[in-house]
């Protein structure tokens, strides 16, 4: 990994590519997000009936909240998916999430006590800053239960969103160059994680046990990260050399790793050009099935918990048409793993963080598939680091 420097790789500080550097920078974006949002001393914050995340929001954001909506774009709008289920299945706040292209002409109905977030890391994209506009304009004049509340998650906070929103949350994960999302995607999933750890704390909606084991799990993640880089550095390199002429890929998942799907899917297309579907596993049967046969490779993303056995068996139905799969799963040996032709074996997280792990190979496969084929990774074609068009 590490090449002669020349002016322009001491930027890339012997990177070949500023999108390779920014997926080895996320176990540091992790540290920094649990340094400025989370507690560490568990014990002192619930003595003082604090909450153990320090947001710095105020109190009348979160008042009798009945509702949350989310817009965002691309990478984004994938991170507010895994939001949405940490704010239902850990705050139990019914949550939408919309795409912010969709939502401007097509808006839900008002709802009170709504909290509105628009994530976007840039804090330029157009049809998300358009669909917050009109969200607050709307809002305008009703009873005070159908104010608009507005909260943005952005790694810019001096964007054109910083100065429209009231209030913010910096993702903290520092200039990201690369076109396609990785670090600021990690960075994103931190705040859905303190914001909806924040609620189910205020909420009462999980035991304080449950609440310190996943705080105490979220401080393990960046050394997780950096045990799953280490070992899938040469493995993801080794997998691009067999796929780097491949022309189709499905990417599945479930439950809170069926945003991590979409997300595999569109880092390969982003970069590689190699078409790509992401899918909730169960769905598979319900037409993309069709496609498969062993040409289609099947990523699936399986991690131990409640959907564990559920992917298992849709990767079954997915290998009986003979599709080569690939394993994101901790599991390396059974009858599960002899499924799998290839595995690419990620820590052995709670599943309910584990999104924070498995998009780390997803986001490597990506790259080295692209680098194979020898595309320009950092700036891919028709795409932009912010798009302020609509
Ligand atoms: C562009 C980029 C995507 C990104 C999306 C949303 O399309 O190519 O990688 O996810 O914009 O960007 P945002 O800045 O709003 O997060």
């Amino acid at each position: 990994r590490l090449l002669s420097l020349n002016p322009m790789m001491v930027e890339k500080q012997g990177f070949k590519h500023f999108m390779l550097k920014e997926i080895y920078e996320q176990p540091g974006v992790v540290r920094a997000c649990l340094e400025a949002y989370f507690n560490t001393d568990w014990n002192a914050a619930s003595a003082n009936n604090n909450s153990p995340i320090n947001l710095g929001l105020p109190a009348e954001l979160y008042a009798d909240l009945e509702q949350i909506q989310i817009v965002a774009c691309g990478t984004s709008w994938h991170a507010a998916l895994v939001g949405k289920y940490l704010l239902e299945q850990v705050a139990q706040i019914p949550t939408q999430v919309q795409y912010a292209s969709e939502f401007r002409y097509a808006p839900s109905p008002l709802t009170p006590n709504t909290l509105t977030i628009g994530v976007t890391q840039s804090g330029e994209t157009a049809d998300t800053l358009a669909a917050l506009a009109m969200e607050k304009e709307r809002r305008q004049g009703k009873e005070p239960k159908y104010h608009a509340r507005l909260l943005g998650i952005t790694n810019r906070p001096e964007s054109t969103l910083g100065h429209m929103v009231p209030h913010i949350i910096n993702t903290l994960a520092g200039i990201e160059i690369g076109v396609a999302a990785t670090k600021t995607f990690i960075a994103q999933l931190m705040s859905f994680y303190a914001l909806a750890l924040d609620l189910a704390y205020r909420r009462q909606t999980v035991s304080s046990d449950t609440l310190e084991d996943i705080l105490k799990g979220l401080q393990h993640i960046p050394k997780e990260i950096e045990a799953t880089l280490e070992s899938q550095e040469h493995l993801t390199e080794q997998l691009a050399h067999d796929f780097a002429e491949t022309t189709d890929f499905i990417f599945v998942g479930r439950g809170i790793n069926f945003p991590i799907a979409l997300e595999g899917a569109l880092k390969l297309k982003e970069i590689s050009y190699i078409h790509a579907e992401g899918y909730p596993a169960g769905e598979m049967k319900h037409g993309p099935i069709a496609l498969l046969d062993a040409k289609v490779p099947v990523v699936a993303i399986a991690m131990p918990g409640s959907v564990y056995e559920k992917v298992i068996s849709n990767a079954q139905e997915a290998k009986a048409r003979d599709s080569r799969l690939i394993g994101v799963t901790p599991v390396k040996d059974g009858e599960a793993a002899e499924i799998f032709k290839d595995l690419i074996p990620v820590s052995a997280v709670d599943e309910l963080l584990s999104p924070i792990v498995t998009v780390i190979p997803l986001q490597l496969l990506a790259y080295h598939i692209a680098a194979r084929r020898g595309l320009d990774v950092d700036q891919p074609r028709n795409l932009a680091k912010s798009v302020t068009v609509e």
